[in-house]
């Protein structure tokens, strides 16, 4: 049998401030296999976006293991660390953090262009992208020219840059107004359908987290099935 896609396992993360120690992730397990469709809900505060920060190696944990088609991402050096996180995650986050100077379609690009691939067709999937978010008509526009919703499809194309093996998206609705976080959603899924990205997304919204095939809740630092 082959390795699962992603196992996460036994994985413990305390923060310590001002000399106090709060324990966040308390022993999380977890496996996703690929092409899932993954929700995330949980109390504000329970560490949903600590278990994305440590699955999309941008914070470590204090003790665990995450294996990603059975390598142990743990124990890479940095240089392989780095391929991981750049070859293998897409992140989409509750802001949208698209650097205001570039259009959308370079905004889009731009972790194609810091990896230094050719800039014609770069630019070409670029748009590319952005017509499969519906924003074929808003390739040119800055992010002051764009709407919340809009800016959010752009960091979701610019996630998909690189063809994520998996994409973490951390409330990429949070700050959108029901039905287009809604349409933010349907999005997500269809990229899950269409273009096979296995995704883990982060919602406060029930009703947003219901529509997904699997969700996950977090609860007392553990991963556990949001349905039990
Ligand atoms: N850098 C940090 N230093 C100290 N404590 C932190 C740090 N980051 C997060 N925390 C604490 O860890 C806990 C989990 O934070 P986290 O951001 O993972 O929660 P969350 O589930 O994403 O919450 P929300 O739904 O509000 O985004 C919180 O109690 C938070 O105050
Ligand atoms: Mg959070």
């Amino acid at each position: 049998m082959s390795a699962p896609f992603l196992e996460v396992v036994d994985v413990f993360k305390s923060y310590f401030l001002n000399g106090k120690r709060i324990d966040v992730l308390r022993g999380v397990s977890v496996q996703i296999q690929q092409g899932e469709l993954v929700s995330l809900i949980g109390a504000s505060g329970s560490g949903k976006s600590t278990f994305l920060h440590v699955v999309g190696t941008l914070d470590l944990p204090a003790t665990g293991k995450m294996f990603f088609r059975g390598k142990s991402v743990f124990d890479m050096n940095d240089g392989e660390v780095a391929e991981f996180r750049n070859r293998s995650i897409g992140f989409v986050f509750q802001s949208h953090y698209l650097l205001p100077e570039f259009t959308a379609a370079e905004n889009v690009a731009m972790p194609a262009l810091i990896a230094r691939h050719d800039p014609k067709p770069t630019m070409k999937r670029a748009r590319e992208l952005l017509e499969r978010v519906g924003l074929a008509e808003r390739s040119d526009h800055k992010p002051g020219e764009l709407s919340g919703g809009e800016s959010q499809r752009v960091a979701l194309a610019r996630a998909l840059m690189l063809k994520p093996d998996l994409l973490l998206a951390d409330e990429p609705t949070g700050n959108l107004d029901p039905s287009t976080g809604e349409g933010i959603h349907a999005l997500l899924r269809e990229v899950n359908r269409d273009l096979g990205v296995t995704a883990v997304v982060v919602t406060h919204n029930e009703l947003l987290a219901k529509s997904m095939p699997r969700r996950l809740r977090l609860k007392e630092g553990a991963v556990v099935n949001a349905d039990d």
